[in-house]
């Protein structure tokens, strides 16, 4: 029997990963839930296992799992894979300390004050706050509670006694619908704001929505853009919604939990000009700088805010009044134990440099315009004029198939773009219209693999149409 011990687990680890093949499996292996349990054994007995028995399970769940390494991913937000984060990620595993307190994580609280510090820089608050959360998500879910704080002080004690309103796009990702909810300011009191054709919040909309609220009595409180929609990769307009958010004295957020590294390149951080007219950023460590999950940060324009909001009680047996009191970033958070995120995020950061994640952004840009010039000679169209990072197209069908045949069209093509090991992919619908969102999220991926899924949607593409009639549907 192998013994249960870390230095075990490193051997088994090296051994793992010497024996997982990762350039001859497929990016996708999985088939239904129901085929998964009648072939692996997950259950868990009186009896315990050895090493060799979980050496064969980890092998099993990295090959089942898909290969978001891989350049064939472009399926999600976060294909791709950083190795110093990696490191620190299984650094943090070993030392399992938790962020409540400086004296149980005093490296991690100095790592993560210093990359909120980075982090407010890209984004222009010069006396800005933040704290390290698990995601996107709860980002923008803080965000809303700072708001709610603003417009409502007494909530924090009493509750809500009026009928607050929030405002985000048609594009905003579903996090909003999420954090409405468990505020209890209710879900009917989130307004979705109608988008132009690329996918941008259009201003003078959401103006006419926050005076709809007025009249009806209601109290206007928060607009959240965003930076990188989730589908389009569009990018809200800020100057104009500041603008707006300020002549109603609401807060407003800034969602960039995908899009906010653009603020690393030079050459396309217009994308996001007049981000320090927010109050608060969300930005996700986790989706394109490829840090393992869990790994964002909330951002706040105003210092001590958080700690305002989200601190109560603890200080009888953990928060104690000592030297390093200020620095307990617990009471900054809404969680308790929280995981030391800042080791990985901060590990690759020293290694990658601003400059690393400059280049990356640059060159993901440039295939993005490359891959675009391909789709304009292909049998392909887009449907929107791609600002970063998502291009979603599908098949020009000049207009002969309805869009429930388009839909089933980029549902057939994926299926098979998945089949043939050519790549992971998926479809989504905005406005109306399905196609397929391509994600360029992964460094490792070059013209010449997206010229080859190109070239197989196209063989793809004439047999579907030869085997079913798409234009009936
Ligand atoms: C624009 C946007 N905001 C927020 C989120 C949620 O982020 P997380 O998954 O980190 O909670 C996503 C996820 O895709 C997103 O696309």
């Amino acid at each position: 029997m192998t013994k249960h011990s870390v230095q075990n687990s490193l051997l088994v680890l090296n051994s793992v990963i010497d024996r997982y093949d990762t350039k001859n499996r497929p990016v996708s292996n999985n088939g239904s839930a129901m085929q998964l349990r009648a072939k692996l054994d997950v259950s868990l007995g009186d009896d315990g296992a050895d090493m060799s028995e979980l050496e064969e399970m980890a092998l099993n769940y990295l090959n089942i799992n898909p290969d978001v390494s891989s350049a064939k991913f472009n399926k999600l937000l976060y294909s791709g894979l950083n190795a110093p984060a990696l490191f620190g990620d299984w650094v943090t595993s070993i030392s399992n300390a938790t962020m409540h307190t400086y004296q149980v994580s005093p490296v991690a609280t100095l790592m993560e004050l210093e990359l909120i510090n980075q982090w407010n820089k890209l984004v222009g608050f010069n006396q800005g706050e933040g704290v390290m959360v698990s995601g996107g998500s709860q980002a923008n879910l803080i965000a809303m509670l700072l708001a709610r704080h603003k417009a409502c002080p007494q909530a924090k004690t009493q509750g809500i006694r009026q009928t607050l309103v929030a405002y985000v796009s048609d594009q905003a990702h579903y996090s909003s619908l999420k954090a409405i909810n468990v505020l209890g300011i209710g879900s009917d009191n989130l307004i979705s704001v109608a988008s132009d054709e690329q996918g941008r919040i259009i201003p003078a909309a959401l103006e006419e929505a926050i005076k709809i609220s007025m009249s009806l009595g209601h109290r206007p409180f928060y607009v959240g853009l965003t930076a990188g929609t989730t589908v389009l990769g569009a990018y809200d307009p800020v100057a104009p919604c500041a603008a707006i958010a300020k002549h109603f004295d609401l807060w407003l957020h800034i969602d960039g939990a995908w899009g906010a590294p653009i603020l690393f390149s030079s050459k396309h951080r217009h994308l996001l000009a007049d981000a320090n007219l927010a109050d608060s950023v969300a930005w996700d460590a986790h989706k394109l700088m490829n840090v393992p999950l869990t790994a964002a940060v909330i951002l706040t324009k105003e210092q001590g805010l958080l700690k305002e909001v989200c601190s109560g009680g603890g200080s009888d047996y953990l928060f104690h009044a000592d030297e390093n009191a200020a620095y307990n970033l617990g009471e900054r958070s809404i969680q308790c134990g929280r995981r030391a995120d800042a080791l990985k995020v901060w590990m690759s950061w020293k290694a990658i440099g601003n400059k690393g994640f400059e280049e990356k952004i640059d060159y993901l840009q440039q295939l993005k315009t490359d891959f675009v010039a391909l789709l304009a000679k292909s049998r392909f169209e887009l449907l929107h004029q791609p600002s970063y990072l998502n291009v979603l197209f599908r098949y020009n069908s000049a207009e002969t198939l309805s869009e429930q045949g388009h839909k089933t069209l980029c549902i057939d093509i994926c299926a098979k773009l998945k089949q043939q090991d050519i790549a992971y992919s998926d479809y989504a619908s905005c406005k109306g219209r399905s196609g397929i969102r391509l994600i360029l999220a992964n460094a490792n991926i070059n013209i010449e693999q997206l010229q080859k899924m190109l070239t197989a949607c196209d063989v793809i593409v004439i047999s579907l149409l030869a085997e079913r009639d798409y234009s009936a549907l």
